[in-house]
C-alpha cells in the first residue's frame, strides 16, 4: 500500500490533549501490523462542519468525536443510527465512499462488552438494574439494558425531570425514583450502575447510603479516574462483583477501529498497560 492510500482516522474535540484514543488506537494499529494513523485534532468550534466535510478527501475513514461536539455533529451527519439517536450523541463517525458522513454511538456496545468480559455469567434478564444519574452517558446504558432484556430498570437523579424525560423517551420498562430514596431501591437489583461523575478524580463521593447492596449484585462505576471508587469499594466489600469503568472506555473504540482499518482488534492487559501508560 503507498502511503497515500493509507488509511487515517482520529479524534476530534475541544481540548484534545487528555485524550486516551490515541494511545488505544495506536497500540492496535502498532500490534495488529496494519497500515494507519490515528491522528488527535484540536477543531475550533466555527471550523466543524468545515473540517468533517474535507478530511474525507485527505484520506481519513471516520474519526471519534468527543467534548463537545458529540451532540453538534448528529446534525452535520447524513446518517445517523438508531442508537445515537436514541442517545441524542454520536461518538463515532465514518466516512463512506459516497460522501456521506455516518453517525454512530458505541457507549452502550462498550458497556456491556465490559460487564460481560469481566462477568462472563452476567445476565440482563436476571433481575431489575438500578441505573445512578440521567445524562448522556445514562441513556446509552438504559437503552442498552432494555435491548439486552433487562426486565425493569429504576432510574434515578439528582434533577428528577431529567429522569422523568429519559423514562418518557425511552419507554416502559422504567421507573423513576427520586434521588434522596436511591439507597431504598437497591436491595432489589441484580445490577447497580453509577453514570454520575460523582467520584471522579475533583468531584464529590458518592453520598448514596451503600447498606442495601446484596452479595453476588454486579456492581460497575462508569468513573475510571481513579479506578477504584469509593462506590466500587464499598460494594466489593458487601460482596458485590465490581467492575471499573476503565473497560468501556477500551470496548468502546472497538467498533470504530474496526469499520476504518478491516481488523476487529482485542481489549486485553496489554492495552490497558498501554493506554494507562
Ligand atoms: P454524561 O454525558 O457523562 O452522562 P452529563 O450529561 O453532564 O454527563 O451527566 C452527568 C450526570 O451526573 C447527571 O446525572 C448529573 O445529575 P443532574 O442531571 O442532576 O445534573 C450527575 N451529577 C453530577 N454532579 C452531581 C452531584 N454533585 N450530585 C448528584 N448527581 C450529580
Amino acid at each position: 500500500m503507498s502511503e497515500e492510500n493509507v488509511p487515517l482516522a482520529g479524534v476530534i474535540g475541544s481540548p484534545i490533549a487528555h485524550s486516551k484514543s490515541p494511545r488505544l488506537h495506536g497500540h492496535w494499529l502498532r500490534t495488529m501490523g496494519l497500515p494507519g494513523h490515528y491522528i488527535p485534532m484540536e477543531v475550533p468550534s466555527d471550523k466543524l462542519e468545515e473540517t468533517l466535510r474535507l478530511l474525507p478527501q485527505l484520506g481519513f475513514v471516520g474519526l471519534n468525536v468527543t467534548i463537545p461536539y458529540k451532540e453538534r455533529v448528529m446534525e452535520i451527519a447524513d446518517l445517523i443510527t438508531d442508537r445515537a439517536t436514541i442517545i441524542g450523541a454520536a461518538n463515532t463517525l465514518i466516512f463512506r465512499r459516497d460522501g456521506r458522513i455516518h453517525a454512530d454511538n458505541t457507549d452502550g456496545y462498550g458497556f456491556i462488552e465490559n460487564i460481560r468480559q469481566n462477568v462472563p455469567d452476567w445476565d440482563a434478564k436476571a433481575g431489575p438494574a438500578v441505573v445512578l444519574g440521567a445524562g448522556g452517558a445514562s441513556r446509552a446504558i438504559v437503552a442498552t439494558l432494555l435491548d439486552a432484556g433487562a426486565p425493569k430498570v429504576i432510574l434515578t437523579n439528582r434533577t428528577r425531570a431529567r429522569a422523568d424525560r429519559l423514562r418518557d423517551d425511552l419507554g416502559q420498562r422504567i421507573e423513576v425514583v427520586d434521588w434522596l430514596q436511591a439507597g431504598n431501591v437497591l436491595e432489589d437489583a441484580a445490577m447497580v450502575v453509577n453514570t454520575t461523575s460523582l467520584g471522579m478524580v475533583g468531584k464529590p463521593e458518592m453520598r448514596v447510603p451503600l447498606d442495601g447492596l446484596r452479595p453476588g449484585t454486579v456492581v460497575n462505576d462508569l468513573v475510571y479516574a481513579p479506578l477504584e471508587t469509593h462506590f466500587l469499594r464499598t460494594a466489593k466489600e458487601k460482596g458485590c462483583r465490581t467492575v471499573d469503568g476503565f473497560g468501556m472506555l477500551l470496548h468502546q473504540a472497538v467498533p470504530g477501529f474496526e469499520r476504518w482499518f478491516g481488523k476487529r482488534p482485542v481489549v486485553d492487559d496489554a492495552l490497558r498497560r498501554a493506554v494507562l501508560g
